[in-house]
């Protein structure tokens, strides 16, 4: 059991991380902006997992990741209630890539300069273990498969810049003093928990194609586009490494317990996903045949930015973390669909 500040946990994956955490034992405080999420998630955090909210086990500080001064009071104030935080998840960011493109100042800002705020915060309470968000799509545009995490970096857009940066500045940390961190490399979350009460709630209109197809079962979009059907694959449309998103909270939980168990510095770069690439029709398909719901779609040109293919390899993470994504497309679909049918408008409007 361990207090561990999770940043930016009231998000998609941050939420699921929480609810693995908690099952772990852990205390969490959470600091989320909630420019890009809800407080009811982690209200149903705290349901799902029987504890109270706001209370010792679970509290949730609204907080923008760059203010310094917040997050030194988060620490000091832990500490002055002999509930040191020992450890930090770090989700807190911004993740659009063509958001990225238009604004990359605002990304720099955000996603380099709000670590590097939360760096020095922890630095100066001596508190050095974290987790960190990354994202295979630091990769680029490979050539060769599977991905390793020895696969060289190739970003081509200011989200997977920024995301790398952070990678780097861990890395200098790690060589610099005591510092234990993971740079956990995600390929593409989606699902939700099984008890379809929290799930994914994009701001607009989604950009990324779960949610997107999600949301058309619920009726609030006609149908998708299907963003090119003549890359070189079996079916023609773009290949993905989709894992469930209780799969990558999991991995989550694991990571913090292999750091909190060693008593080496460690610097940790791990892919997570499960290995098997899956077409946009395969996941369609999918989707119709695990919920009984029909997706109707249009093929349209390539989406600008959009690689071909990412696949992963996940043996590293299984070798050192014992960790391995066990759940299955249908899984993935039937939970996605759970959550989104229970909340065709996602946390808005709900209690
Ligand atoms: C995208 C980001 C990635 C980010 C991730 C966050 C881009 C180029 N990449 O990944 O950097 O880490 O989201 O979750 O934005 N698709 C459609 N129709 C749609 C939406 C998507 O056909 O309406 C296709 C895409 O062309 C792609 C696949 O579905 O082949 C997956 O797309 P998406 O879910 O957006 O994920 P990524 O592009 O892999």
């Amino acid at each position: 059991m361990a207090n561990i500040l999770v940043t930016g946990g009231a998000g998609f994956i941050g939420s699921h991380t929480c609810l693995v955490l908690l099952s772990h034992g852990h205390n969490l405080v959470v600091i989320d902006d909630l420019s890009n999420s809800s407080s009811v998630a982690l209200e149903r955090v705290a349901k799902l997992a029987g504890v109270g909210f706001g209370k010792e086990r679970l509290q949730l500080i609204r907080c923008d990741i760059r203010d310094q001064a917040k997050l030194e009071a988060v620490f000091t104030s832990k500490a002055n209630c002999s509930s040191q935080l020992e450890a930090v998840i770090h989700f807190a960011g911004l993740k659009a890539v063509s958001e990225s493109v238009a604004k990359p100042l605002h990304y720099w800002d955000v996603n380099v300069s709000g670590s590097t705020a939360l760096l020095a915060a922890m630095e100066a309470h001596e508190c050095r273990t974290i987790v960190f968000s990354s994202t295979s799509t630091v990769y680029g545009e490979p050539e060769f498969f599977p991905l390793t995490e020895s696969t060289p970096t190739n970003p081509i857009h200011p989200y997977a810049q920024t995301k790398l940066a952070v990678e780097q500045i861990l890395g200098s940390l790690a060589i610099a003093g005591p510092w234990r961190s993971a740079c956990l490399r995600y390929f593409n979350p989606v699902g939700a928990h099984p008890s379809g009460s929290i799930g994914e709630d994009p701001l607009g209109v989604p950009n990324n194609l779960f949610p997107y197809i999600t949301q058309i079962a619920a009726g609030r979009h006609e149908k998708l586009r299907v963003f090119g059907d003549d890359y070189l694959t079996d079916d023609g449309t773009g290949i993905r490494d989709y894992l469930h998103v209780m799969d990558l909270a999991e991995a989550h939980a694991a990571a913090l317990d292999h750091m909190l168990q060693s008593r080496a510095p460690l610097n940790l770069t791990l892919n997570l996903g499960t290995g098997k690439g899956l077409s946009v029709m395969n996941v369609v398909h999918g989707f119709e045949a695990a919920t009984g719901v029909t997706i109707p779609y249009e093929m349209v040109g390539r989406r600008a930015g959009d690689v071909p293919k990412l696949e992963a390899c996940p043996k590293k993470a299984e070798k050192i973390l014992g960790w391995k994504a066990k759940r299955s497309l249908a899984d993935m679909c039937r939970d996605g669909w759970a959550w989104q049918s229970a909340n065709p408008n996602g946390y808005r409007g709900s209690k």
